[in-house]
């Protein structure tokens, strides 16, 4: 068996800053709310008309991270995009990635598990990489919310979260006793409905939503319930870690690094508690750009990196909990 690594890391935000003064100009919030509750002072969100989509991020991301590997395109043997908010329906966006950087025709894979969906996407790569299948595999993020969100006072809970964005590492098989040490995954689908965009679907298919002609329907924006899920999340994002640390013998007092997907600084707050973590243990940059689903711990990541926060030998943990429920963790030794 051999062990994968993370060689390269990159990101791509939209350049177009939106403040939570800027949100307040169109629904009833406020600064201080939001930063009070979340932690958030801005975020990016896709400018209309720019043309910018879920793939062209995810593209720009790629291009840095392969950049920061060192390696070409043309030495990449597979492609996992995890978004909850893909171009289309049908297909998914892997293959938009294989055409947009002109790689050769390998296979690509899409994973649909939210916030957790890049913890998903690097267990699967993980295990690609153990088993020698593939050598070079490039792991992304990559969510374009703000088209979709209730930008009204109805929707204040949830669209003051959210930001556009993509991340992308390169996992490759390791040539050190570096790397991936395990992955831990899990899920509870009886909360499905807690956190959800239940429509267009196939239960509610669009000409349904049309025929309808509702005004007020609201099955085709996110559906969250704030509480019920910050409750989850702490108690999860514990136990993920806790289960990695557990697997590998090793102790919270080993953390060097915890990059935890930016769900709430308040959630990343608790939990640094709990580990007993200083600052310089965690890394947050939620403030920056919001809660970007499966693209955050990419995002993160890659910036942690950039900043020379992640030394080599250090131990990462990457944590993420998010709708389904789903959550996990991975374990590397950097
Ligand atoms: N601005 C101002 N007021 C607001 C806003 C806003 N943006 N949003 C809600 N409010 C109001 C509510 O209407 C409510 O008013 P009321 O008391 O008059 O009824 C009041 O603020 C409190 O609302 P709550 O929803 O109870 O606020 P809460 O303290 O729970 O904070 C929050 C909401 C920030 C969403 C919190 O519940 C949370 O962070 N939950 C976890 C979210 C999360 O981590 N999601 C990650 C997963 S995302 C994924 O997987 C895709």
């Amino acid at each position: 068996m051999y062990q994968s690594k993370i060689i390269g890391t990159g990101f791509y935000v939209p350049d177009n800053i939106v403040t939570n003064d800027d949100l307040s100009k169109i629904m009833d919030t406020n600064d201080a709310w939001i930063q009070e509750r979340t932690g958030i002072k801005e975020r990016r969100w896709i400018k209309d008309g720019s043309g910018e989509t879920t793939a062209t991020m995810a593209a720009e991301a790629s291009k840095n991270a392969l950049k920061n590997a060192n390696i070409s395109k043309d030495d990449i043997d597979f492609i996992i995009l995890a978004t909850l908010s893909p171009d289309y329906y049908f297909p998914g966006g892997g293959v938009q990635i294989q055409d947009m950087l002109d790689m050769p025709t390998i296979g690509a894979l899409d994973i649909r598990n939210q916030c957790s969906g890049f913890i998903y996407a690097m267990s699967v790569a993980d295990q690609f990489i153990k088993t020698g299948m593939y050598k070079n595999i490039l792991v992304i993020g990559s969510e374009y919310h703000s088209g979709g969100i209730d930008k009204t006072t109805r929707g204040r809970g949830i669209s003051v979260l959210f930001g556009d964005g993509a991340g992308a590492v390169v996992v490759s098989r390791s040539d050190d006793d570096s790397g991936i040490l395990s992955t831990h995954l899990h899920s509870e689908g009886k909360f499905a409905d807690k956190l959800i965009m239940e429509g267009p679907s196939t239960k509610d298919w669009v000409p349904n939503i049309i025929a309808r002609n509702n005004p007020d329907e609201e099955t085709y924006f996110p559906h969250m319930d704030g509480q019920l899920v910050f409750k989850n999340a702490v108690v999860r994002f514990s136990e993920a870690i806790n289960e990695g640390l557990e697997a590998n013998n090793l102790t919270k007092e080993q953390i060097d690094m915890l990059v935890p997907h930016q769900a709430n600084l308040r959630i990343s707050q608790f939990i640094q508690k709990k580990f007993r973590l200083n600052d310089d243990q965690v890394f947050n940059n939620i403030m920056k750009y919001g809660n970007t689903t499966a693209a955050s711990i990419p995002i993160a990541l890659a910036e942690a990196v950039a900043q020379n926060k992640i030394k080599k030998g250090d131990l990462v943990v990457l944590a993420a909990f998010g709708s389904g429920f789903t959550w996990g963790s991975v374990i590397m030794r950097w």
